[in-house]
């Protein structure tokens, strides 16, 4: 197996090469380094998998057309992980422009990548549990419609699910897409709340709680989500006669919708003080909760999250006060 691998300096892409690499894999990466949240984050990232020689890197810009072709071969490829994307709902009010060249034109420019790939057996890429829109019902299924975002962001989502849809119509590419839930951990975010709530509240600065904290989100634990990233990029979606379409999209979340002031004290607990808390209202594009059924990728896969947010926060303070020295 070779496997490119989008968006390999960031969080959740930095932790699959590695895990991919310790099991042997041929790795070759690829990510812009822009400078949505701080490069040198990044940059650290990618030096945890330097030391591997079956790790290849390339900077690549996915929306510059032809640039992914010119820094890989697409015939050395036998599979892609798509992870590069403008992520983020909130910037996506700010910055429209950069969702639609990453997530849309770098996007269109994996398909093409992967159409040229004689022989690749897999495409797996990032879809975001931002799709179902904004509900308060749940939990949210796969077959549910996903017509309704209420950011630029989700409707870069959905256009990627669509998007693959038509390329495994028309050229049989196996593709599976994965919608994530707030996906959190070491090595995370810096633009996600538990690590804002975690860099404010041992500065003891204060902290904005948007909705005045009515929120909820499905809190996905990163050792979780590569533990099952690994199993689905070895198992492309079966066609069972030739007018299947060979695409599968599942939710990779917990299960568990967690209120947002129980990740507020799940950070004060661990970081052993209180948080000065300045309660807002909602922000556009937000959504008041997400919540996964998960049962279509544990009966597929066997994916079965274990991690809490007790559990899972501690063990990102930690590394946030080793990686910054606090
Ligand atoms: N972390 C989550 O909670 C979460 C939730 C839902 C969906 N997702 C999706 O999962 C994927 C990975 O997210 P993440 O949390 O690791 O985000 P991240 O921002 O840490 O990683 C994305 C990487 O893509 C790179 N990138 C962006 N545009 C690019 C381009 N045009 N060309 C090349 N590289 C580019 C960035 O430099 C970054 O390193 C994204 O598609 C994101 O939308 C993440």
């Amino acid at each position: 197996m070779t496997i490119l691998v989008t968006g390999a300096a960031g969080f959740i892409g930095h932790n699959l090469c590695l895990a991919l690499l310790e099991r042997g894999e041929q790795v070759v990466g690829v990510d812009s380094l822009n400078d949505y949240y701080d490069p040198a984050l990044k940059r650290a990232r990618l030096e945890r998998l330097a030391g591997f020689e079956q790790f290849r890197f390339a900077q690549v810009d996915l929306a510059d057309d032809g640039a992914l072709e010119r820094a890989v071969s697409p015939d050395a490829i036998t599979h892609i992980v798509n992870l590069a994307a403008q992520a983020g709902v909130r910037y996506s009010i700010e910055n429209p422009r950069a969702y639609v060249r990453s997530n849309l034109s770098g996007y269109a420019n994996v398909l093409e990548f992967a159409r040229a790939a004689k022989n690749l057996k897999h495409l797996v890429y990032a879809s975001s549990s931002s799709v179902y829109g904004d509900r308060s019902d749940g939990p949210f299924r796969e077959s549910d419609p996903v017509i309704k975002p209420v950011s630029l962001y989700s409707a870069t989502k959905i256009s990627g699910e669509a998007l693959s849809e038509s390329y495994a119509h028309l050229y049989g590419i196996p593709m599976t897409g994965l919608r994530f839930f707030t996906v959190y951990g070491a090595w995370g975010r810096p633009d996600m709340a538990y690590w804002i709530f975690t860099e404010k509240i041992l500065k003891g600065e204060t902290i904005d709680i948007f909705a005045a904290g009515e929120m909820s989100r499905d809190f996905t634990y990163i050792d979780d989500i590569i533990t099952a990233l690994g199993q689905i990029v070895d198992t492309p979606p079966q066609t069972i006669n030739e007018k299947d379409v060979p695409h599968e999209i599942y939710n990779l979340g917990n299960s568990a919708p967690t209120p947002l002031m129980d990740l507020v004290h799940a950070v004060e607990k661990t970081c052993g003080r209180e948080a000065k808390k300045n309660f807002m209202p909602k922000q556009m594009g937000d959504v008041s909760k997400t919540f996964a059924d998960i049962s279509k990728a544990k009966t597929a896969f066997n994916y079965n999250p274990k991690t809490t947010i007790e559990q899972g926060i501690p063990v990102f303070v930690d590394w946030y006060r080793d990686f910054y020295n606090i």
